[in-house]
C-alpha cells in the first residue's frame, strides 16, 4: 500500500520505518528541514537502538523516503498523523497546534476511500472534531483514531510486534471500510495472533490515555510504598517482589526510584485531568493530582537525600550524576527527573557533573547551566557523591572497587535501586537506595 507519516519525531519516524518494513511503500512527511535530510541519509536524528539499521535496510529496498513536501501525501490511500501533543505552557491541557495544523495541511491531498489514522496521544473528543474536517473536504475519506502503545527505547520492537491494535471508527463497528484497510496494513502483523480491537473514537483515544494513567499510577504507587518503607525501615524492593508475584498485581512497573518522567506520562495524566475537568467529570480523577503529587516528590526527595549524604551541606560539594535521559536507551531529557535533580542540586551550591552515555547534548540544550563530561572516569574523579539516576546498563556494571579509586569520597545514592547494596557496602561505599533501610 501507499502510506504517509506525517510527523517524523519519536513515533512517527519509527513508524514510517518499520511500516516500509512490513512492505509498504511510505513517505514520511515533516516540517523539519534537518530531521528530513537526516532521515533521507538514513540516520536517525535521535537515539533508538535498532532504528538507524532499520532505515539503511528498508531505503535499500525504495520503500521508504522523506520530504518536507506535503503535496507528497498525494496518491497514499493510508495518512498516519503522527506529530507530538506536548503540554500547553502554563496550564495543563494538551497543546493540539501541531494535529490540527498536520490534519489542515492534508486535506488538500484526500482523495475519495483514503484513511486518515491519527496516532498521538489525544484528549478524547479530538478525533470526531478531526472527522468532520476530513468529511467536509473529502465526504467519502474516513477517520480512524488508532493509538500507539511504544516505549522508547524498544520502539522498533513494540512497532512490529505490538501487544494489541486498536482502531477507533465512528460507527465502533466492525463492519466500517476503514477497518478492512487497516487489516491490510497491519497484514503480517495481525497474521501472527497481535489481538485487534475495534471501537469507536471515544474508547480508542481513552485508551491510550487510560493505559498511560494506570502504568504512572502503577510507579506512584510504589514510590508511596518506597516513603513508608523509608519510615518504617522496610525495604521497598523486597515489597515488590513480594507483591509482584501476585499474578493480579505483577512484578512491572512496580521500579521504586526518582519516579517517571519523559516527553508522555506525565504530560498525559495532566491532559487528562484537564479534558476530565472540561467534560464535567474531574473528580474522577482527582487521585491522578496524588499521583503526580508523589512522583514529584521523589526528586525533592534525592535532593534531601543527597545533602544528608554530603554530611549536612550541599555547598561546594562536587556531585557525579550518572544519567541525563528519562531512562536508558534512550537520549530523550523532556522532564527527565535526572536532570530536574541535577539543576535543584546546582541551584543549591552543589558543583554538579553530569555524565550519560547519549543524552548529553540534548541536556546542555535544556540545562546549559551544568556542567556535562560524556566520559565516565573523568566524571567520576574527585567527587564527593554519586548519584545513579538513570539505570544504564554501564552504571548497573560499575565495579565499587575499581570505582572507589576514582571518587574522593566513596559515598552513592542509587536513585533506581538496581545496585547491589551490600557489594557496594562491601567495598566501603556509603550507599543509599530509595525507600530501603
Ligand atoms: C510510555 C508507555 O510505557 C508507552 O506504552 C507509551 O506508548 C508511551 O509512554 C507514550 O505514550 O508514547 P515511555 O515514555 O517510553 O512509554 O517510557 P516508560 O517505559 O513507560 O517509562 C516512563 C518513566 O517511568 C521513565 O522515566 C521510567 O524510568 C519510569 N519508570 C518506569 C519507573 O520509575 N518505574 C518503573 O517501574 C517503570
Amino acid at each position: 500500500m501507499r502510506i504517509s507519516v506525517v510527523g517524523c519525531g519519536y513515533l512517527g519516524a519509527v513508524h514510517a520505518a518499520c511500516m516500509a518494513k512490513l512492505g509498504h511503500e511510505v513517505v514520511g512527511i515533516d516540517v523539519d528541514e534537518r530531521k528530513i535530510a537526516e532521515l533521507s541519509a538514513a540516520s536517525a536524528p535521535f537515539y533508538e537502538p535498532g532504528l538507524e539499521e532499520l532505515l539503511r535496510d528498508v531505503q535499500e529496498t525504495g520503500r521508504l523516503s522523506f520530504t518536507t513536501d506535503m503535496s507528497a501525501a498525494a496518491g497514499s490511500e493510508v495518512h498516519f498523523v503522527c506529530v507530538g501533543t506536548p503540554q500547553k505552557k502554563g496550564e495543563n491541557g494538551a497543546d493540539l497546534t501541531f494535529v490540527d495544523a498536520a490534519t489542515a495541511a492534508l486535506l488538500p491531498y484526500l482523495q475519495p476511500g483514503n484513511v486518515v489514522v491519527g496516532k498521538s496521544t489525544v484528549p478524547v473528543g479530538t478525533a470526531a472534531r478531526l472527522e468532520a474536517l476530513v468529511l467536509d473536504r473529502e465526504p467519502e475519506a474516513h477517520l480512524v483514531w488508532n493509538p500507539e502503545f511504544l516505549r522508547e527505547g524498544h520502539a522498533v520492537a513494540d512497532t512490529l510486534r505490538p501487544d494489541r491494535l486498536v482502531y477507533g471508527v465512528a460507527s465502533g463497528s466492525e463492519d466500517h471500510a476503514a477497518v478492512t484497510i487497516l487489516d491490510e496494513v497491519y497484514a503480517s502483523t495481525l497474521s501472527t495472533g497481535t489481538p485487534r480491537l475495534v471501537t469507536d473514537h471515544p474508547t480508542a483515544e481513552l485508551v491510550k490515555t487510560a493505559a498511560n494513567s494506570f502504568l504512572a499510577t502503577k510507579i506512584s504507587f510504589i514510590n508511596a510504598m518506597a516513603e513508608v518503607c523509608e519510615a518504617a525501615g522496610a525495604d521497598v524492593t523486597r515489597l515488590a517482589d513480594a507483591i509482584g508475584m501476585d499474578d493480579r498485581i505483577g512484578r512491572k512497573f512496580l521500579h521504586a526510584g526518582i519516579g517517571f518522567g519523559g516527553g508522555c506520562l506525565p504530560k498525559d495524566i495532566r491532559a487528562f485531568m484537564a479534558r476530565a475537568g472540561e467534560l464535567g467529570a474531574d473528580q474522577a480523577l482527582t487521585f491522578l493530582r496524588e499521583v503526580d503529587a508523589i512522583n514529584m516528590r521523589r526528586r525533592t526527595r534525592v535532593v534531601e537525600l543527597t545533602r544528608e549524604l554530603c554530611g549536612g551541606g550541599l555547598l561546594g560539594k562536587k556531585i557525579t550524576v550518572l544519567g541525563a535521559a528519562f531512562k536508558p536507551n534512550s537520549d530523550d531529557v523532556r522532564d527527565s527527573p535526572a536532570l530536574s535533580i541535577a539543576a535543584q542540586l546546582q541551584l543549591q551550591g552543589a558543583v554538579v557533573t553530569v555524565t550519560d552515555p547519549k543524552a548529553l547534548s540534548n541536556a546542555a540544550k535544556r540545562f546549559p547551566e551544568l556542567q556535562y563530561e560524556p566520559d565516565l572516569d573523568a566524571a567520576l574523579a574527585n567527587s564527593d557523591a554519586l548519584l545513579l539516576l538513570t539505570e544504564w546498563q554501564e552504571y548497573r556494571d560499575m565495579d565499587p572497587y575499581a570505582t572507589r579509586m576514582a571518587v574522593t569520597t566513596p559515598r552513592i545514592l542509587d536513585g533506581r535501586n538496581v545496585l547491589d547494596a551490600g557489594k557496594w557496602r562491601a567495598a566501603g561505599w556509603t550507599y543509599r537506595g530509595l525507600g530501603r533501610p
